[in-house]
């Protein structure tokens, strides 16, 4: 697995407020998506109602949780990894109890017990609010095991904790599974079906993110262009919906626009994209409101319409080629980024040069690449043979690698001599003399901390860049402030 830029942290431990009267303590990770961050926020909220705080300190605690992936291979072997580790921890501190939580948790199931000693407790991604009950049977000296998915949990009347925050930018989910059935992919068997949360829910915690000086949200679901409230209930069940209810319906563009009508100060993003729900009244309210980040990430996964089709994804080459023509046509100065996988089983080297020209037709600002993992259960596990040897997969890896961190810096060059709108989020990892932010297309600016302070909108004049970042100087506040 590749990438061009750092994902968010993986397996970064969590800081939480912490409540005087709990004894208990509680060390949770998180691999894999926002969503599992997202998700362990939730999590934390659950448990600090039970007596839980958090701990840094993977010896103290008296519960361990890991919140895991299974996207690919290399994700389920870091967590098993990590088994290993709280296996060692387990000898100086024998009373620890071990949870898996997440997708890992969904796929394995009860094979996780027996598999893994160490674990005490298997609770699947729509589960966790029966974790004090699990709780309760693992105190008692008994496995707790809950995945069941649901059609309705989307955790709207949990207010999460926020961990490890830099109190300026938050993730607020907006819509749980996913119904694409891409053939590659295990999320829809790990994460269920899709349910869009009540907008009331979502607006009272925007007021509350609000209320705390939050500047900027990320709207976040595996597929939020498909976001569609009528009253609770999946997706795919809308057309069962009473007139009524498809009457009130609240969609996604709707959605955007009324969070960022309500709140003109605050900064809009939201992932992920999937291309065949991308509509146009969404595009208009991006290019509409300023306060709408002119970024979309629009994975394709390949540019051959043939491995598209094996992927059961829902467009041609050329109807993405047409939407990105469409994106670029309505909001001029819009960032997007892709995500690719190589190897996928049958593909030819026409398929790949297909991909690489997909990329320059597009001209990614950045993008997450992927060699081809096959995951059991998956139709294509099921029906297709994993038939490119890793060798091939990896150089097609390395050449879309190369190809993207070109077009990146033709990218951020295109930024250079520019003032672009900076908000500040957090001391720069290179430097502590300047700030580092990101700017409406998502791409890194740094620049001379001076009298400005995180939180702050700034127009930071770009005079030089790398493929990743920009580098430059502020002339003062935006209108945003
Ligand atoms: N819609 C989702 C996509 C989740 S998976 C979202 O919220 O982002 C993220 C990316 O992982 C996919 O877009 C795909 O590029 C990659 N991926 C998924 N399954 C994979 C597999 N079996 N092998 C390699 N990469 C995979
Ligand atoms: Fe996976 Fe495709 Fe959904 S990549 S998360 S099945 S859109």
């Amino acid at each position: 697995m590749e990438k061009i830029i750092e994902e968010s942290k993986q397996g970064e431990s969590l800081v939480l407020e912490q409540k005087p009267e709990n004894t208990k303590k509680l060390f949770i990770e998180s691999y894999g998506c926002q969503m599992n961050f997202s998700d362990s926020e939730i999590v934390a909220s659950i448990l600090h109602g039970q007596g839980y705080n958090t701990t840094q300190n993977l010896e103290d605690a008296d519960l361990v949780l890991v919140n895991t992936c299974s996207i690919r291979d290399k994700a389920e072997q870091t967590v098993r990894k990590r088994l290993e580790k709280y296996n060692a921890v387990k000898s100086i501190n024998p009373g620890m109890k071990v949870g898996v939580l997440g997708c890992m948790a969904e796929r394995l199931k009860a094979k996780f017990l027996e598999e893994e000693k160490i674990v005490d407790l298997v609770v699947g991604p729509d589960a966790y609010k029966d974790l004090p009950n699990l709780l309760a049977e693992v105190e008692e000296g008994r496995d707790a095991i809950n995945v069941i998915l649901s059609k309705e949990e989307t955790y709207g009347d949990i207010s999460p904790v926020r961990l490890n925050s830099n109190g300026v930018t938050a993730f607020v989910s907006i819509t749980r599974g996913c119904d694409n059935m891409c053939t590659f992919c295990v999320v829809p068997f790990t994460r269920g079906r899709e349910r869009s949360r009540d907008p009331q829910s979502i607006m009272d915690e925007i007021a509350d993110l609000h209320s705390k000086n939050f500047k900027e949200i990320t709207l976040l679901g595996q597929n939020v262009d498909s976001y569609l409230w009528y009253g609770g209930g999946l997706k795919k069940d809308y057309e069962k919906a009473t007139d009524m209810q498809k009457a009130t319906a609240v969609d996604f563009a709707q959605l955007l626009d009324m969070a960022a009508t309500t709140y003109p100060k605050m900064r809009f993003r939201f992932s992920t994209s999937n291309p065949q729900d991308m509509h146009d009244d969404v595009l208009y309210v991006i290019a509409k409101h300023h306060n709408v980040c002119k970024y979309i990430h629009l994975p394709v996964q390949s540019g051959s319409t043939r491995i598209l089709k094996e992927m059961n994804r829902q467009h041609t080459r050329e109807e993405y080629m047409a939407l990105i023509d469409k994106i670029r046509a309505i909001i001029p100065n819009c960032a997007i980024s892709q995500d690719m996988i190589t190897g996928f089983p049958t593909e030819t080297e026409q398929d790949h040069q297909d991909t690489l020209s997909l990329m320059q037709y597009v001209n990614y600002d950045y993008g997450f690449m992927f060699a081809y993992s096959e995951r059991p259960g998956t139709s294509a596990a099921r029906k297709l043979e994993d038939d490119i040897p890793e060798a091939t997969k990896k150089r097609r890896l390395a050449e879309i690698v190369a190809l993207q961190r070109q077009l990146s810096l033709n990218c951020t060059e295109a930024f250079v001599g520019q003032v672009v709108e900076v908000l500040i989020e957090k001391e720069s990892h290179r430097s502590d003399q300047h700030w580092s932010g990101r700017n409406s297309q998502n791409t890194v600016a740094v620049f001379p901390k001076e009298h400005y302070k995180p939180g702050d909108f700034v127009l930071v004049r770009i005079d030089s860049c790398t493929s990743a970042t920009l580098i430059g100087e502020a002339i003062g506040f935006s209108e945003m402030n």
